[in-house]
């Protein structure tokens, strides 16, 4: 596996990876990335970037604590088959007279975008950007942040960044509990109670699927998280696409739900 941390090495590595892929993550890699990397590497060269993006994380954010395991990773990495890992520093992405970013808005209006400011657009400019230096021809996300997912397919279809936005679904740990590189930081008692999220949200779907009205099944299961100790920033079923609220089950939707478990704020998402 190849290395690059600077635009000239990135450049230089990639004249050998014709039709590549791009797999962008933050590090801290756990199965869910590697999946991404392995499903990129089936159909074509794989290039995965680590870069935690300051541009994503606000003022009280946990952008200085953000799980970094460089060695692990580049391991993980070369045993999941990836041709090269990009490394760039801060200012290689943003250098000193950097002054353009990308706004979006559609999907990235609500949900994280509402309770993060600017989250959506740092996200959109950080990967604008890695399409840009890496020019792939498929790129390969998580479904586990399904609004990030649907920003980054608005924003390339708009843009005509010219790249093929493929996705995995969401990969768990035994007990249900979607993997995340912040889950290290549960401790083992919220660990355990971690899993009640997912559990939560399947019994809610299966209520509405039963017929109960969708906004009671929303109500009822964030009650029954927060009576666990959860703290719900939101549990709702929206449009999978728009990301719009949905009140039935006339079209395909998807139930979406953040909360806070001690330190740690736990999104995931089901489809419906
Ligand atoms: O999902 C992530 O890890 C990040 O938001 C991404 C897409 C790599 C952009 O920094």
């Amino acid at each position: 596996m190849l290395i690059a941390r600077t635009r000239a090495d990135l450049q230089a590595a990639l004249a050998d990876l014709p039709g590549r892929a791009l797999v962008p993550t933050m590090g801290a890699l756990h199965d869910g990335h590697l999946a991404l990397v392995r499903a990129a590497r089936a159909q074509a060269p794989v290039v995965t970037s680590i870069f935690v993006n300051p541009t994503q994380f606000g003022p009280n954010e946990d952008l200085a604590r953000y799980p970094r395991d460089e060695p692990g990773d580049l391991a993980r990495l070369r045993d999941a088959g990836c041709d090269l890992a990009f490394l760039p520093e801060v200012a290689t992405i943003y250098p000193p007279d950097d002054a353009s970013r990308v706004e979006v808005a559609g999907p990235a209006l609500g949900w994280e975008g509402a309770r993060r400011p600017g989250h959506f657009s740092g996200v959109a400019t950080v990967v604008t950007r890695l399409f840009g230096l890496v020019r792939p021809r498929f790129a390969w996300f998580g479904e586990k942040d399904w609004q990030q997912l649907q920003v980054v397919r608005r924003m390339t279809e708009d843009l005509c960044l010219g790249v093929e936005i493929n996705a995995l679904p969401t990969v768990r740990a035994g007990d249900g509990l979607a993997l995340s590189s912040r889950n290290r930081y549960l401790s083992a008692a919220e660990r355990a109670l971690a899993a009640a999220l997912p559990r939560t949200c399947l019994a809610a779907i299966d209520a509405m699927r039963a017929g109960k009205p969708v906004p009671a099944c929303c109500a009822d299961a964030a009650a029954s998280l927060s009576g666990l100790g959860f703290a719900v920033d939101y549990l709702a079923l929206v449009d999978p696409a728009s990301l719009r609220e949905q009140h039935d089950l006339a079209s395909p939707a998807r139930l979406i739900v953040a909360a806070r478990l001690g330190p740690v704020r736990l999104l995931d998402n089901f489809p419906v």
